[in-house]
C-alpha cells in the first residue's frame, strides 16, 4: 500500500499540484457595466447591422461583466424596458426589412406577464408572454398571443399554444447611474444577446 502510494498516488498528487501552480491564470478582464452600456448603445439596438467583429466584441464584453445581482432571476420587473442592444438575427431586435428597424420595448404587465413590442410609425406588433423562474439566473418564457395594432387599434390577434417560447439566461442585472438617470439594466442571452434598460422613477 505504501509502495502503491509512493509510486502511483504521490506523483499524481504532485503532478496535479504542479499543473495547478503552473496553470495559466485567467486574465483579469472583468468589464464594468457603465462602459459596456455605452458601447452597446453605440452599436445598438440592432447588432446585425454591425460587423461580426463588433457583435463578437459586445458579446464577449457581456460575458465578462462583473458585479451583477447574484440572483438576477429574482429581481422584480415592472414598467417599460427599452432595448439598448440585441444580437438577434430576426425581428425581436426590431429589424423589420432591409436596414429599417422599429423601437423595441418590453412592458411588464404583472408578476407573470409581459409584452414584447416592436413599434414603427403607426404600426405596433405585440407578443404577450408569460415568464417563469427556472433558477436564480434563468427564466423560461412562453408565448401566448400576438397582436398587430395600427394607430393603437388592434387589427389582428392570434392566440398561441403558450407552451413554447424561449429562455432568458442572465449575464448581468443591476442598477446603473447614467447621467441624471438611475436605470435597471438587464443583460441576457436568449440565446442572442439582449441589453435592456428601465429608467427608475426616483420621485416616489
Ligand atoms: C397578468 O396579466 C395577464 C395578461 O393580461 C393575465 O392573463 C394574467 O391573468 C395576469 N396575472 C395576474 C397574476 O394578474
Amino acid at each position: 500500500m505504501k509502495r502503491l502510494f509512493r509510486v502511483l498516488i504521490l506523483p499524481l498528487l504532485l503532478g496535479n499540484a504542479a499543473a495547478w501552480v503552473s496553470f495559466p491564470k485567467q486574465p483579469q478582464t472583468s468589464t464594468a457595466i457603465l462602459p459596456f452600456l455605452e458601447s452597446a448603445r453605440k452599436l445598438g439596438p440592432v447588432g446585425t447591422f454591425r460587423s461580426m467583429k463588433d457583435q463578437d466584441d459586445v458579446l464577449s464584453a457581456a460575458k465578462q461583466l462583473s458585479g451583477s445581482d447574484p440572483r438576477p432571476a429574482d429581481v422584480p420587473l415592472q414598467g417599460v424596458h427599452r432595448l439598448v442592444y440585441s444580437g438577434a438575427p430576426g425581428a425581436s431586435s426590431g429589424k423589420l426589412f432591409g436596414k429599417v428597424a422599429g423601437q423595441v420595448t418590453q412592458t411588464f404587465v404583472n408578476s407573470t406577464h409581459f409584452i414584447n413590442a416592436v413599434e414603427w410609425g403607426p404600426l405596433k406588433i405585440e407578443l404577450l408572454a408569460r415568464r417563469q423562474r427556472k433558477n436564480a439566473k434563468q427564466l423560461d418564457v412562453f408565448f401566448e398571443e400576438t397582436t398587430i395594432r395600427v394607430f393603437g387599434q388592434p387589427v389582428s390577434s392570434k392566440r398561441l399554444p403558450g407552451t413554447s417560447g424561449g429562455s432568458w439566461k442572465y449575464l448581468w442585472v443591476g442598477v446603473v447611474e447614467e447621467g441624471s438617470n438611475r436605470k435597471l439594466v438587464r443583460v441576457m442571452e436568449t440565446p442572442s444577446l439582449f441589453v435592456l434598460e428601465h429608467v427608475l422613477d426616483d420621485n416616489k
